[in-house]
């Protein structure tokens, strides 16, 4: 039987229980489509912090090193922050480290607001179309995020003064932009590159190389907008997009905006991919969403997002198209039975039924 190695680091917040959740449908779907897969769960951000005083600890990272994959939960506690330096705070010390130590520079966020969820999306019915769904191609090791210098500076007189410095590369931006257009073609071939360039050397370069790239999938419709008039476009006319190209921050922001489209946060997965060798794709793969500390441990967050996160992994880590597949039939399936969690309720739905963490969880593995 084909085992897989998986290093599950659920982190902070919601982390811990949605993380749960995901591991239980995986066994599911792992009995069902005969396979198997070895998980071992790793302490990161305050739970690392906590473990062994740093937000990645050595054995966390030797764990990822083993393994074929990454499923992360999230990480991060504002209310904590202050006890210790920003550099060794979770976002930066843990997830922005994991990133850039297994060069994922990939970041594939897909959005879809299914039909019986119209209700949980905020756009009025008319502009809501045939539905929604988007595919957001991140840029995620670069950018502003990681560019030197990125400092704070003591003017003296009370004065501080920030950087933080934006770097593109040609290279850097030629093999996202592979991966967005390739994404494209598997879908309804339309790629919107997004990009600042009335302003920006960024810009102006990014736009120059997308379209170069562009040149060898003339089967792509390519479009370039500014980033201002996407944001504006997401909301007017969502169903406008197919695969929107971004660059680190300005994916950061309109991933979040696109979720909220899908009708909430709790249900965008993510896949973090680094370079293909051999056939085989290293994955990091996380709900989109944050450690929404308000609700955590109190079992009413969706973990929708973390259980998708696990079909992502296995289509683009392992090739399981099928199981991928079959994890993301039995949300479907779920949800259209009217199980709800609070995120996604609304009281005037006929037949719905809202439901904790742990039931959509099992709902779900049974689904299978
Ligand atoms: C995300 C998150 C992270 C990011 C934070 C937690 C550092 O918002 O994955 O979108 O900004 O990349
Ligand atoms: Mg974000």
């Amino acid at each position: 039987m084909k085992t897989y190695q998986i290093a599950a680091l659920a982190g902070d917040g919601i982390g811990p229980e949605v993380m749960r959740e995901a591991i239980q449908v995986l066994r599911a779907t792992g009995e069902k489509c005969g396979f198997q897969l070895h998980i071992t769960e790793a302490p990161v951000g305050w739970a690392g912090i906590d473990f062994a005083r740093k937000a990645l600890p050595d054995i966390t990272l030797e764990i990822c090193r083993k393994s074929d994959s990454i499923l992360f939960g999230s990480v991060g506690l504002p209310d904590r922050d202050p006890t210790i330096p920003k550099e060794e705070r979770p976002e930066r010390a843990a997830l922005l480290r994991l990133r850039k130590e297994f060069g994922l520079f990939a970041n594939l966020r897909p959005v879809s607001l299914p039909k019986v969820l119209a209700h949980a999306c905020p756009l009025a019915r008319e502009r809501q179309g045939d539905g929604i769904d988007i595919l957001v191609v991140r840029e995620l090791t670069g950018g502003m995020y990681f560019g030197q210098p990125k400092k704070t500076e003591d003017l003296g007189g009370g004065n501080l003064r920030a950087i933080d410095t934006m770097i593109y590369t040609t290279p850097e931006i030629e093999r996202i932009a592979h991966v967005a257009f390739r994404a494209a073609r598997l879908r309804r071939k339309k790629l919107t590159s997004i990009d600042k360039a009335n302003v920006l050397e960024n810009g102006i370069l990014w736009r120059e190389v997308v379209a170069r790239v562009g040149k060898q999938y003339s089967d792509v419709a390519l479009e370039h907008l500014f980033v201002d008039n996407a944001a504006m476009q997401l909301i007017l006319k969502p169903t406008q997009f197919d695969v929107m190209l971004c660059e680190n921050m300005f994916g950061d922001i309109l991933s979040d905006e696109a979720a909220a489209l899908g009708g909430s946060l709790g249900m965008l997965p993510s896949a973090s991919l680094g370079v293909t060798n051999g056939g085989r794709t290293f994955g990091f793969y996380e709900p989109a969403g944050g450690t929404a500390p308000d609700i955590a441990g109190k079992n009413l967050a969706n973990p929708i997002a973390q259980i998708l996160s696990g079909a992502l992994m296995l289509r683009h880590s392992f090739g399981l198209n099928e199981a991928s597949a079959a994890i993301e039939g039995a949300v479907q399936r779920v949800i259209e039975t009217g199980l709800r969690t609070g995120d996604i309720f609304n009281a005037a739905e006929a037949g719905a039924r809202k439901v904790g963490t742990r039931e959509m969880g099992a709902a779900i593995a049974a689904a299978i």
